[in-house]
């Protein structure tokens, strides 16, 4: 297999044909857009969609009246309650992501250690189990609100549909461990700022035991990130002979 790095076979560049690109710019003079319309037209053309368009999902309440009264319903009187459970079913779709990432990346890590020898499976699988975990963490604080964890809300819908990138790096075979970890790294920072959001909106909403114990989420996905960082740049040092 080619080290991502091997010079040479890239055909993807002007500098190849000089006489070429000279070629392709006359051509350009000679034969200009059949249609009128300048960057603004895809704006215009999408407008009316925009005006008609249902919204992705909506916010299901909580759907026991025994849900509400045992749980800190009372104190979300005067907010609107749907914000913090939709905020909360939007991190536990992202966290299930995540740990598919984990999972993907581990079984791409399995047969290719030798690209990431700085990496080992341990640190992956405790990460990959965290993710889980937050998931968990989401579902539980769902069910103290009395809403449904399974619920697919706009947030969970929108994270689900934005994440669908990452998974393609990962999942794609002649993507490295280096390249798949740029995908990762995607997801941590997405993570730590998906937990401060959630864990201040939490407190604004008089849930102050619930922020508590997803602030062990927050300082989980805090040594991701830094876990990452250190990965990425030992990898890119190594492979620039820098290190
Ligand atoms: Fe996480
Ligand atoms: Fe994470």
């Amino acid at each position: 297999m080619k080290s991502p790095q091997s010079m040479g076979m890239n055909r993807s560049g002007i500098d190849l044909s000089t006489q070429g690109a000279e070629e392709m710019m006359k051509a350009v003079d000679e034969f200009p857009p059949a249609s009128g319309g300048n960057a603004m037209t895809l704006s215009q053309l999408r407008a009316p969609y925009l005006a008609e368009a249902d919204p992705v999902g909506s916010i299901p309440l909580p759907g026991t009246l025994k849900g509400v009264a045992k749980s800190g319903m009372q104190k979300l009187m005067g907010h609107h309650a749907e914000v913090l459970i939709d905020q909360l079913a939007g991190r536990l779709a992202f966290e299930r992501t995540g740990t598919r990432l984990y999972d993907a990346l581990i079984g791409k890590f399995m047969t290719r250690k030798d690209e990431a020898t700085m990496l080992s499976v341990d640190q992956l699988q405790q990460i990959r189990a965290e993710e889980a975990a937050h998931l968990g963490l989401c579902w539980d604080a769902l069910r103290q609100l009395g809403a449904d964890p399974t619920a697919v809300t706009p947030l969970a819908d929108t994270n689900a549909v934005a994440s669908i990138g990452l998974m393609q790096v990962i999942a794609d075979p002649r993507m490295t461990i280096a390249q798949s970890l740029h995908a990762i790294h995607v997801a941590e920072l997405t993570d730590n700022d998906g937990w401060r959001l959630l864990i201040k909106l939490a407190r604004e909403m008089g849930q102050d035991e619930m922020a508590g114990r997803l602030q062990t989420a927050l300082e989980e996905e805090e040594r991701h990130l830094a876990s990452l960082r250190t990965w990425m740049e030992q990898i890119s040092l190594n492979e620039a002979g820098a290190q």
